[in-house]
């Protein structure tokens, strides 16, 4: 079964659209212990208002992928749900490759990585590797933050034909075309996510951060036509995160 399936049968059994992002703020090295058992508390809490969890540097740097991370992964498909490493996975094909297999090694259902490194010996290994194991691959199309108009904003002008296009079009064109199972659009920029929607339909989910801390609203997000929303400090950081994630995944069913 293909990832973007997978979540779609978490999403229903769990009736929730988001993804928890699993972060927290910095702590001492010697402290870091203290971030598996906050990470382990936060999980068995939410689990019943999620359909996926994602997990990035805030963990694999303190707590190590196959240390800490992997007992996370176990837990989050222990509980039905599923693992999305947020790796942005950036460089040349071969390392891409490396990076993606240690990843899914560890537990992980999908994997995030950046289309500006291109197909060829850049993202190509990526969805070699997660066809053949089965898991899934989201692509960056517009970032949540500022400064995503620098790069995923800019205007592309074919040398051939001199047609323009904003970068994240062409992205999220590359993402059909390439066969991926997700993209990411800012809940910041719900009129980028709404024709990011008219380009991919229902063939590609989107993905979109960005809700409360960053000043997006789920809601409008999810009306532009994002499928999941991507939700880490106004959970994570609530006295209640059960309850901040209950209210999020209530705030958008039946839209
Ligand atoms: P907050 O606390 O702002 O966390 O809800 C958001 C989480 O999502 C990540 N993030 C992104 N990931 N594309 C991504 O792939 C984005 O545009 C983007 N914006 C935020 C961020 O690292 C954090 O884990």
């Amino acid at each position: 079964m293909s990832f973007k399936a997978k979540i779609q049968e978490a999403a229903k059994s769990k009736n929730s659209r988001l993804v928890l992002a699993l972060d927290f703020p910095f702590e001492s090295i010697e402290n870091r212990n203290k971030i598996l058992a906050k990470s382990q508390k936060v999980l068995k809490a939410v689990h019943p208002y999620v359909c996926a969890v994602k997990i990035n540097h805030h963990l694999t740097l303190p707590l190590g992928t196959f240390d800490g991370v992997q007992q996370l992964v176990e837990q989050i498909r222990g509980q039905g749900i599923l693992a999305i490493m947020d790796a942005k996975v950036n460089d040349i094909g071969n390392t891409n490759q490396i990076i993606t297999e240690y990843y899914f090694a560890a537990g992980f259902d999908a994997i995030i990585a950046n289309p500006f490194v291109g197909w060829e010996e850049g993202l190509k290994p990526v969805f070699e590797v997660s066809k053949r194991l089965s898991r899934g691959v989201i692509l960056l199309t517009y970032m949540s933050h500022k400064g995503a108009s620098e790069g995923y904003g800019q205007t592309i002008i074919d040398p051939k034909t001199g047609q323009h296009t904003p970068q994240y079009i062409s992205f999220a064109k590359k993402a059909l075309n390439w066969g991926a199972d997700g993209v990411v659009v800012g809940a910041t920029v719900p009129e980028k996510i709404a024709e990011v929607k008219r380009i991919l339909g229902e063939k590609v989910a989107i993905y979109s951060p960005g809700v409360g801390a960053q000043g997006g609203a789920g809601e409008k997000a999810i009306k532009a036509g994002a499928s999941y929303l991507i939700v880490g400090r106004e959970i994570t950081n609530s006295d209640d995160p059960a309850q901040a994630a209950r209210r999020l995944c209530d705030s958008i069913k039946g839209i």
